[in-house]
């Protein structure tokens, strides 16, 4: 069971500080990068997985919510990222880039949004060592999660352990004291937590509690 917080509710002013009160408590840190055009939102781009790299030991875990991630998939390995997960929906050739990033060494995601079926993925899947699966619309932080995501993260678990594959099941959106049990019962076993987190007044102890309830 990981815990990934996301640092998009987090103060951009004081950045390095707001990563240091999740640096011994956190898996990994969960860093929301948007176009403004495959969402509607912008966030920030490889300066910010940049300053994370330089402020934190966490491995960083970086959610491409772009068009064309091929593009810029580059740049965000070159900042620091361990991880990359980018939308099915955004790719013209998920196979191909989840190739490419795995040749830089970093593992990589594959992200689908609620409208996307489990079903539309299942044959790539083997190709990667995550599926991110959002349970709310990307885009912003602090939304409800969208309790009907939880058959999609159950058909996902099942279909791994009968495929015998080695991938994590992300949950993002909306995940916080009252729903993360409820993932985590239903597969899945990292979890991405932004406002829970970045609106407690300890953001380090909110993740012990949060692990917590999800321990056994
Ligand atoms: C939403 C992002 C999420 C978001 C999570 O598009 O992918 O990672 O920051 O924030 P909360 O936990 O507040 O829903
Ligand atoms: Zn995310």
């Amino acid at each position: 069971m990981m815990i990934t917080p996301s640092i998009l509710n987090a103060d951009f002013a004081h950045i390095s500080d707001e990563i240091a009160k999740v640096e011994q408590q956190a898996d990994w840190l969960h860093l929301d990068v948007m176009d403004g055009h495959f969402v509607p939102n912008l966030s920030f781009g490889p300066a910010m997985v940049e300053a994370a790299k330089r402020s934190s030991n966490l491995p960083l875990d970086v959610h491409l919510m772009i068009t064309e991630p091929e593009k810029w998939t580059s740049q965000y390995l070159k900042a620091g990222a361990s991880n990359i997960s980018f939308h099915f929906e955004a790719c013209a050739d998920s196979v191909a880039l989840a190739a490419e990033i795995r040749k830089s060494g970093a593992t990589v995601g594959l992200a689908i949004k609620p409208g996307t079926s489990f079903e539309q993925i299942s044959d790539i899947l083997p190709n990667f060592d995550l599926l991110l699966i959002m349970t709310v619309e990307p885009g912003f932080g602090g939304q409800s999660f969208m309790p009907e995501m939880l058959t999609k993260i159950t058909t996902a678990r099942e279909f791994i352990s009968n495929h015998q594959l080695n991938i994590k099941i992300q949950a993002d959106g909306g995940v916080n004291l009252s729903t993360i049990k409820a993932a985590a019962d239903a597969g899945a076993d990292v979890f991405v937590t932004g406002s829970v987190v970045y609106s407690a007044d300890d953001p380090g102890d909110m993740i012990n509690t949060l692990r917590k309830l999800i321990a056994n």
